[in-house]
């Protein structure tokens, strides 16, 4: 199959593909989709398979309206207000779903489903054009990290889907916040660019925890449980800048070929020959560009260490550390005191 590169002129050939059953990948303001009809159960199970991702791990419902959601689930008072609030944008909401009006392929067979209205203007015309909402995981092999660019997606997935939309690099760089309703109190299943500062003042206190889900568990956040965010090369935190000297000195004695991945000041003290990935200036920056980062490294299969840079995780921080976290399965540099 011919995978195309769809633009704002397009659009029209790029919904017919979808109503045909075909997958889409498409941009939004956190990370690139890949989409399909999610009211077509045969489309919605090749996402499963093209993705390679486990079939109790359910998908997003994309939309490009409140009216799209309500074919499948009551919007209650809180849902209203976050929608009110932060629609269109990087939040998905769990609702409670009409029993039967999504197919079990995209719930996951759970009586809940998420619904997500992202910020990008050509995602959201090319809903409105196919006329159906549509199942939206992030456009990456599972287990790999996110795509923020259509030559990501192209990537993981050239020759095995119909066409990818392309406007140009994501902003945030990292998936939607996800907030499930359906429990008491609200809880965050999975931290974005929204988080509890954010929604404190719109619904009042929400549980932030992010209940971990182990191996043999019916999943809460079915996702969770799974590998995540990985490069082929092991990927090291570095927890505080101050200790990045230490860390270098450490890793050279290691006689395997190391990356480093950490903001431009950091990278001053980093030998030119290093293979080196810019987190830019700031937590904005480096959300932006981590999983670009992560995936650049692929493409050096030579090294297999990668020193990567911590943040506080409050704010973006918490978005940033939780897929930083998992992409390196836990691994921390170890100062000598
Ligand atoms: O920013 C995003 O949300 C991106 C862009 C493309 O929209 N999409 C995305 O989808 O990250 P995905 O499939 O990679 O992550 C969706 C997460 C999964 O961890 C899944 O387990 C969880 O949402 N999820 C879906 N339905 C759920 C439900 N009913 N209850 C709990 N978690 C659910
Ligand atoms: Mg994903």
């Amino acid at each position: 199959m011919e995978t195309k590169r769809f633009d704002q002129t397009t659009i029209p050939e790029a919904a017919a593909a979808l109503r045909r059953g075909e997958l889409v990948a498409f941009p939004t303001e956190t990370v690139y989709g890949l989409g399909a009809d999610a009211t077509n159960a045969q489309a919605a199970k090749s996402v499963y398979t093209t993705k390679g991702r486990p079939s109790d791990n359910p998908l997003i419902v994309t939309v490009s309206s409140r009216e799209m959601v309500a074919q499948f689930a009551d919007i209650t008072p809180q849902a209203e207000k976050l929608m009110d609030a932060f629609w269109p944008g990087p939040l998905t909401i769990i609702l409670t779903i009409h029993p039967g009006s999504l197919s079990k392929t995209v719930t996951g067979g759970l009586d809940t489903a998420a619904f997500r209205m992202p910020e990008n203007q050509l995602t959201r015309e090319l809903i409105a054009e196919a006329g159906v909402p549509i199942v939206g995981p992030s456009a990456n092999k599972s287990g790999k990290p996110s795509p923020t660019t259509a030559d990501h997606v192209l990537h993981d997935f050239d020759g095995e889907i119909a066409g990818v939309l392309d406007d140009g690099p994501t902003e945030v760089g990292v998936e939607s916040t996800i907030v499930d309703l359906t429990v008491d109190p609200v809880a965050i299943l999975r931290p974005g660019a929204i988080g509890p500062k954010e929604l404190y003042p719109v619904i009042g206190t929400v549980d932030s925890e992010m209940h971990h889900v182990g191996a043999n568990e019916t999943p809460k956040a079915p996702g969770m449980k799974y590998k995540h965010y990985a490069p082929t090369a092991q990927v090291i935190i570095v927890d505080d800048p101050e200790q990045f000297q230490e860390a270098l000195k450490w890793i050279a004695t290691q006689n395997q070929p190391f990356g480093v991945l950490a903001t431009d000041d950091i990278l001053a003290q980093v030998p030119d020959a290093t293979p080196q990935f810019s987190l830019g200036t700031d937590i904005q920056s480096a959300t932006h560009a981590l999983f670009a980062g992560l995936r650049w490294f692929d493409l050096h299969p030579t090294v297999t260490l990668v020193l990567a840079q911590a943040f506080p995780a409050v704010g973006l921080g918490a978005a940033y550390m939780n897929r930083l976290l998992k992409s390196a399965g836990n691994e921390h540099f170890k100062p000598a005191k």
